[in-house]
């Protein structure tokens, strides 16, 4: 048995904003942009947008591509939908609070009768969390045999835009990808996993007001809505440590040398800390994707939006081993190995 990925797909909003648009508002520059994270432009969802509607199309998409269509195909998507056993979606940015979940509100959309659905809360390391999470669902029961997980946020929407430091961080999107239980006996797909979490450091990333231990009070004047509050040193030196740790740990219990890995697909949080663990671990430039400059920070889409793109660029071939390793608010961190 074998948990192999089928098929991936995106969705990031039309509205581009650079680094310059975003100075002719707020106390920054290009130049500060770009030289701290690597980030140059990021993806800011409409009005008419939400995190579910994003991830639906990404959801869309990655099964319309199962269907060998591109773009999305409406009757390929009903007939792929019925086939899902698990819908799981990691966020931070949920359409609502506490319930419903976006996975409930993705499969109705899909038209997803006989899948289950939920949502996973770990930060920017949901995404790798989900992958492990589905693998062990669809490895569990003979009953269950695809799942799509998909990463989605709406970060751009809980940034705060008084914030310098943090509001030109962050962009929306979603990714998806198709998983299926084959009965391949070889090792493909996700074929290892690395998980941890450290919640000493949950203050370091938090998004204080409004869950239930500081809930909006009755007549309240609101001084600032729902906003992400980052102490971005502490991340930084958490997420270096964390990277480093999640893939020496993996290739070591994968006996993988460097040259046996094909791509190793970050969280795109900042470019200079995917450089500094790739220094300190002497990994190949061309080994470590990274479109932190298109994107920004994505938080749980950003892993399955790289993958996406690697897959419908066709740098991916039957084989290939990529590792993904994520950071984020908890603190969480977690890799995943993945054979093509
Ligand atoms: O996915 C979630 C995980 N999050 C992360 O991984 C974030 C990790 N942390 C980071 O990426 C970095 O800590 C930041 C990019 C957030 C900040 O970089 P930094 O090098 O730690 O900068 P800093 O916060 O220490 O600020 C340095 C200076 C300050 O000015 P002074 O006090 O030295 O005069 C800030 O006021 O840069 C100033 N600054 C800015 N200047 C222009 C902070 N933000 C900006 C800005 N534009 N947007």
């Amino acid at each position: 048995m074998a948990i192999e990925i089928r098929a991936t797909g995106r969705a990031v909003p039309k509205n581009r904003v650079t680094n310059d648009e975003l100075a002719k508002k707020i106390d920054t520059s290009d130049e500060w942009i770009r030289s701290h994270t690597g980030i140059g432009a990021r993806h800011i969802a409409g009005e008419d947008q939400s995190t579910s509607s994003l991830a639906l199309e990404a959801a869309k998409q990655a099964l319309s591509a199962a269907a060998g269509k591109t773009g999305i195909d409406e009757d390929a998507v009903k007939e792929q939908a019925a086939t899902l056993d698990l819908i799981l979606i990691a966020t931070a940015t949920a359409d609502y609070y506490g319930c419903p979940s976006v996975a409930c509100l993705v499969q109705h959309g899909l038209g997803a009768v006989n899948a289950a659905a939920m949502d996973i809360s770990a930060g920017c390391t949901g995404f790798v969390y989900g992958l492990e999470t589905a693998s062990g669902l669809l490895g569990i029961s003979d009953s269950r045999k695809r799942a799509l997980v998909i990463g989605a946020e709406t970060l751009t929407r809980v940034a705060n835009w008084e914030d310098r430091g943090t509001c030109v961080l962050f962009g929306d999107g979603a990714g998806a990808v198709l998983l299926e239980k084959t009965g391949e006996t070889g090792k493909r797909g996700i074929v290892r996993s690395v998980l941890g979490a450290d919640g000493s450091g949950s203050e370091a990333l938090i998004m204080r007001r409004g869950g239930t231990k500081n809930p909006f009070k009755k007549g309240e004047t609101v001084e600032l809505p729902t906003v992400i509050e980052m102490d971005g040193r502490a991340v930084y030196n958490f997420a270096v440590k964390a990277v480093t740790g999640a893939i020496e740990f993996l290739m070591d219990r994968e006996g993988l040398a460097m040259d046996a890995i094909k791509y190793i697909i970050p969280h795109q949080a900042n470019a200079r800390i995917i450089h500094a663990a790739g220094k300190r671990l002497h990994i190949p430039e061309e080994k470590l994707y990274l479109n932190i400059e298109e994107y920004a920070n994505t938080s749980s889409a950003s892993i399955p939006i790289a993958l996406d793109e690697l897959n419908k660029a066709g740098k991916l071939q039957k084989g290939d081993i990529i590792l993904t390793v994520g950071f984020g608010g908890g603190l969480t961190y977690g890799g995943n190995v993945i054979i093509w």
